[in-house]
């Protein structure tokens, strides 16, 4: 039997995400403790985190009985109960600047010396709310999608004090928890998640203004179409296996086109040869062209298998 002791978090805002956080780190086997200020919230949650876990369990998702998870939450009234023995602090409270400003500076000075500070921040950076506190090599954003449990990308985005033993351990801890981290390499609002989001968002709005589509049909050219692909692979992929001659060929076909719809947004952000060139490396590194059709037949068969469960399942 292992002796490995068992891994602690304390979740911080029994919120959306908090909740959502606690079920991830209650599935990776770890001990969750979470804090909330408000008394109501925190004689509601458990009742909400046993709600969701019965619905993972309807859908065949867990692998211990609800009980056995619930057995590893527990809800507590102060912040110093939460953080105290933990390895991971998982801070969910409200998108305030000041607020966080004020809770990792209280994190920071009851914490043991060890544990990460991460902030589950859509947009605000580390930088921009931990400041010059002694403990500011362990302080991160960890933005997950939501809810965490179903959408497993999350982005670490550590500030440029943020120690690199720090970043290497949240990685780590991130996937043990089943979770897929990548690592943004610049602090910038948005970070890479929304950065995307915001893009398709911006035109979206710019084509129900201009009477171009209602918002149900844009609905309908994502989820039946882009995002239907995009559940397999993602935006690159999808170009360079949509033309003969992979992305560098689609670039030049359609470099052009795309340049002239950013121009009459406002944006001038075109496809240099130098930016082509490297995307086109990244791609031919995990796809020698050799393998373009065989990849092409991966992706209509994992299409198929996706159409194939969706077509199956019956929400109601
Ligand atoms: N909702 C999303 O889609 C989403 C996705 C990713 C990240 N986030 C981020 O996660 C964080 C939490 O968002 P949410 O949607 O769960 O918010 P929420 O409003 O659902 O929950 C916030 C919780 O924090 C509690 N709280 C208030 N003050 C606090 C304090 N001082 N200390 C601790 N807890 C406090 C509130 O009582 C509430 O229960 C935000 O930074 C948000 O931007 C949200």
């Amino acid at each position: 039997m292992s002796n490995k002791l068992a891994t602690q978090a304390a979740v911080i805002g029994a919120g959306s995400i908090g909740v959502a956080f606690a079920i991830v780190f209650a599935r990776a086997k770890w001990i969750v403790r979470m804090y909330d200020p408000d008394t109501e919230r925190r004689e509601r949650v458990p009742e909400e985190i046993i709600g969701r876990l019965r619905e993972l369990d309807n859908f065949g998702l867990l692998s211990e009985p609800v009980d056995a998870l619930m057995g590893r939450i527990e809800i507590v009234a102060t912040l110093e109960q939460a953080a105290a023995g933990a390895n991971l602090i998982q801070e969910c409270a409200p998108e305030r600047v000041e607020l966080k400003e004020v809770l990792f500076a209280e994190l920071d000075a009851i914490a043991p010396v060890d544990a990460i500070l991460a902030s589950a921040s859509s947009a605000l950076t580390t930088s921009s709310f931990v400041g010059n506190l002694s403990g500011q090599h362990r302080c991160l954003v960890a933005h997950p999608g939501n809810p965490p449990y179903l959408i497993p990308v999350i982005e670490l985005v550590p500030a440029p004090f943020t120690s690199l033993d720090v970043v290497e351990r949240a990685l780590s801890l991130y996937q043990d928890c089943g979770l897929k981290p990548i690592v943004v390499k610049k602090e910038l609002e948005g970070f890479v998640f929304n950065r995307l989001q915001g893009a398709l968002l911006r035109e979206a709005y710019c084509l129900v203004r201009d009477g171009v589509a209602t918002v149900d049909e844009i609905d309908t050219v994502v989820r039946d179409g882009l995002g239907l692909r995009w559940s397999v692979i993602g935006p690159f992929e999808t170009v360079d296996l949509n033309t003969r001659g992979g992305i560098a060929s689609h670039a030049l076909k359609m470099g052009p086109a795309y340049e002239r719809m950013g121009a009459e947004r406002g944006q001038h952000d075109p496809w240099t040869p130098a930016l082509v060139e490297k995307v086109a490396a990244a791609r031919r590194a995990v796809l020698p062209i050799e393998q373009w059709d065989e990849r092409v037949v991966w992706r209509d068969q994992n299409l198929m298998a996706l159409i194939r469960n969706r077509n199956k399942a019956d929400f109601g």
